[in-house]
Parts: C-alpha cells; sequence; structure tokens
C-alpha cells in the first residue's frame, strides 16, 4: 500500500486537505498527517478539522510565527526527522506558504517524490514569499497538480512539461461541493447585520497589506464608505496591525473573529459581494457566484479578472470604494474554471 505523508499548517491547506485526504483514503491510501503548527488558533486550525472530519494529525509540530526564515527552519528540521521515522513513498504539500516549503525541501534532500497539490500558480510579484515559495515547491516536485490551463502555461514555459504535471482543476472547488450543504449562518449575524439581507463579505491578512500603514489605512478607508454592512471576519496578523497602526473603523465595517468553513460557506453564499486579498477566497466568490473585488495589484487567478467576475483595486481608498459602489447583483456567471469538482479523486488516482 503507498505511504504518503502530508503536510498541512496554515488555514487554506485544511480546507484543500479536507477534500484530498478523503479522495486517498477511498482509493486505499495510507495517509500520514503532519501539522507543522504554522496555524494554531482554535479559529485558524482545530475548527477546519473538526467542522470538515480531517484525520487528527500524527504529528502537530507547534512551529508558528516568527520570522521565514526561523519558522520555515525549524519546520524543515522536525518534518526531516518525521520522514526519516515513517519512510513514505510520496510527501504531498499543498498550496504556497512555508509550511509548503518546509515539507518540500525536507523530502527532496531525502529523495523522497514530492507531489505538489495547486502547482503553477504565478502572480509574477517575487516580493511576495508565496511566489519564493511556489517556484522552489514547483521546481522539487515530482507530482505536479495544476488548478488551471494558466498554471500549466506557467510551468511549461519554465520548462516543466510532461506526464509529471497533471491538469486536475482545484481541490477547493471539490471541498466546497462537498460541504455546501452544511453551512451555518454565524450565530452573531443577527447582532451584527441585523436582518438586512444585503452585505459585504471582506477578508484581509496578505502581508503585503497589513505589513505597510498606508495599505492598510487605505484598505479600511475604503471599506468605510460601504453603503452596505461590510463583514469583516479578522485574521489574526491584521487585528495585530490595525490595533498597532491606531487605523479607526468606520460604523460599516463589523469586524468578528475568523469564522469556520462552515459559516464563510455560509456568508459566501448570503452576501451581496467579496472583498478579499486571499487566493481561496477569490475563488470561492466565484463559485458562490459573488463579485469579487480584489485588494491585491495583481492575483494568480488571472481568468476570474479575465472574465470580470474579479476585479484588481490594490490598496486604494477611491478604487476600492468605487467597486464596491458600482457591484451588481445580477451578474451571469458561467462555470467550470476550476474543473469539474473531481480533482481531489484524479490526484488520488494519479498517485496511485
Ligand atoms: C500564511 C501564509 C499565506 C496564507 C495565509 C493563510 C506564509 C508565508 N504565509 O500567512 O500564504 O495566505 O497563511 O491564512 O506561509 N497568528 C496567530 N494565530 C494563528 C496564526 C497566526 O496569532 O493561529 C498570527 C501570529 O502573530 C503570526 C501572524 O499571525 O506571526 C502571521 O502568521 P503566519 O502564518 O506567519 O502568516 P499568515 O499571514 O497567516
Ligand atoms: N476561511 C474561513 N474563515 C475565515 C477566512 C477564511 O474558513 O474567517 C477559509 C476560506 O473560505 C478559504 C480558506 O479559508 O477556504 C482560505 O484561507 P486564507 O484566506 O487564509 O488563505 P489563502 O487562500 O489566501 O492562502
Amino acid at each position: 500500500m503507498l505511504k504518503v505523508v502530508t503536510v498541512v499548517g496554515a488555514r487554506p491547506q485544511f480546507v484543500k486537505a479536507a477534500a484530498v485526504s478523503r479522495a486517498l483514503a477511498k482509493a486505499g491510501l495510507s495517509e500520514v498527517l503532519v501539522h507543522t503548527g504554522q496555524h494554531y488558533d482554535w479559529g485558524m486550525s482545530d475548527v477546519f478539522f473538526e467542522q470538515m472530519e480531517i484525520p487528527h494529525p500524527a504529528y502537530n509540530l507547534g512551529v508558528g510565527g516568527g520570522l521565514h526564515g526561523a519558522m520555515t527552519g525549524q519546520q524543515l528540521e522536525k518534518i526531516e526527522e518525521i520522514l526519516l521515522i515513517v519512510r513514505p513513498d510520496r510527501v504531498l504539500v499543498y498550496g504556497d506558504t512555508n509550511s509548503t516549503l518546509a515539507g518540500a525541501l525536507a523530502a527532496v534532500k531525502l529523495h523522497i517524490p514530492v507531489a505538489h497539490v495547486e502547482a503553477g500558480l504565478r502572480s509574477f510579484n517575487r516580493r511576495m514569499p508565496e511566489e519564493v515559495n511556489r517556484i522552489l515547491v514547483d521546481h522539487s516536485s515530482t507530482q505536479l497538480f495544476a488548478p488551471t490551463t494558466v498554471a500549466m502555461d506557467n510551468l511549461a514555459r519554465e520548462g516543466i512539461s510532461g506526464p509529471q504535471v497533471k491538469l486536475v482543476g482545484d481541490v477547493m472547488y471539490d471541498a466546497m461541493l462537498h460541504y455546501r450543504e452544511r453551512s451555518v449562518r454565524p450565530d452573531w449575524f443577527g447582532d451584527m447585520v441585523g436582518t438586512a439581507s444585503e452585505f459585504v463579505l471582506c477578508t484581509i491578512h496578505r502581508a503585503e497589506n497589513t505589513d505597510t500603514r498606508e495599505r492598510l489605512a487605505g484598505i479600511i478607508a475604503g471599506l468605510g464608505t460601504s453603503q452596505w454592512p461590510v463583514v469583516l471576519p479578522l485574521h489574526p496578523r491584521t487585528r495585530q496591525a490595525i490595533s498597532e497602526y491606531g487605523i479607526e473603523i468606520a460604523a460599516a465595517i463589523r469586524i468578528v473573529p475568523p469564522v469556520g468553513y462552515f459559516e464563510m460557506l455560509w456568508l459566501l453564499a448570503n452576501c451581496r459581494a467579496v472583498v478579499t486579498d486571499s487566493g481561496g477566497v477569490q475563488k470561492e466568490a466565484y463559485f458562490n457566484r459573488k463579485p469579487c473585488i480584489t485588494l491585491r495589484d495583481e492575483t494568480e487567478w488571472v481568468e476570474l479578472v479575465a472574465q470580470s467576475y474579479n476585479m484588481l483595486v490594490g490598496a486604494n481608498r477611491d478604487a476600492i470604494a468605487a467597486a464596491i459602489a458600482a457591484t451588481r447583483s445580477d451578474v451571469q456567471f458561467s462555470t467550470g474554471l476550476y474543473g469539474s469538482g473531481n480533482a481531489a479523486d484524479l490526484i488520488a488516482q494519479e498517485l496511485t
């Protein structure tokens, strides 16, 4: 039986692993889950394991917070120890976080083949920590699972093509389809937003937006102009930055703690529009047929912009204000940009 070690650590990876772990079990593969501890609050980690019934990690390395080098280095060291004990046939990694890089580097140095889910994404902005992680992981991988044709093309341009690269679709789409019946209205919704059916859902956490006061203040000021309540489940990084910079929050903005995946599904299904700098949430807006306003200067998910489902506004107050004011609830959406909802099964098949 093929033995796979899966390395996860940050919120989007729990969502992706929920879909793939189920498919691996169905295909009869043996999986050992390693959680690096990069995200560690209950609302950033445990809630996803509980709601999505992800297998309990066999190891939790407890390496979260701190500078990039220290975090990645400590994770790498501890993952190597585990790989030497478990001796898997493959190491499976997701996306572009420091945990992804640590997992891939630990494996490739031990000559264990790396399988990368969400391969080939590029923002072409090397100042993003995620961009460096993606490039290094793709070039260390033996099996690459691309979500889109654009990702396939990006890999080909870097000389990565052939039978080891497979277009499978996006595992976040699989997750959404599987769990959407179980969406939950957050219990604070009535008190925070009232009975108004129209609200804007916002998430902010990118380093480029939280690490400079000017950008974060521009975003918060833009959100504050919204005529609809802005529900903002706040990532701990952004909470710290708002408090450190002393940024004032306008009445339109309703700050709540990070929500679980089931609550997020409800908010996505019921909002008027999405404003975000998250990679995953841009796609989830599309899955839920909601217009998306992206608080970045570029995106990896360029097909959404090409189809006008997504608009890039950066961190400019006026651009954000104008984009929110112009949101329409009657946009027609096509389907199929991210596969057929069977990406996880295709990955399991390829692994076997
Ligand atoms: C990380 C990923 C990013 C991903 C995001 C998903 C990297 C380089 N970045 O960014 O690609 O989009 O996760 O959410 O890997 N913190 C807590 N509690 C937690 C987790 C974090 O308080 O449970 C705080 C800590 O102060 C920590 C800070 O948030 O230092 C940043 O966390 P970190 O994991 O370094 O980066 P993210 O911004 O979460
Ligand atoms: N998410 C969530 N609760 C939140 C914010 C995000 O469940 O309060 C989910 C979101 O629906 C998506 C995933 O977390 O499935 C995306 O993670 P995040 O935005 O942190 O990371 P990114 O995709 O930008 O790497």
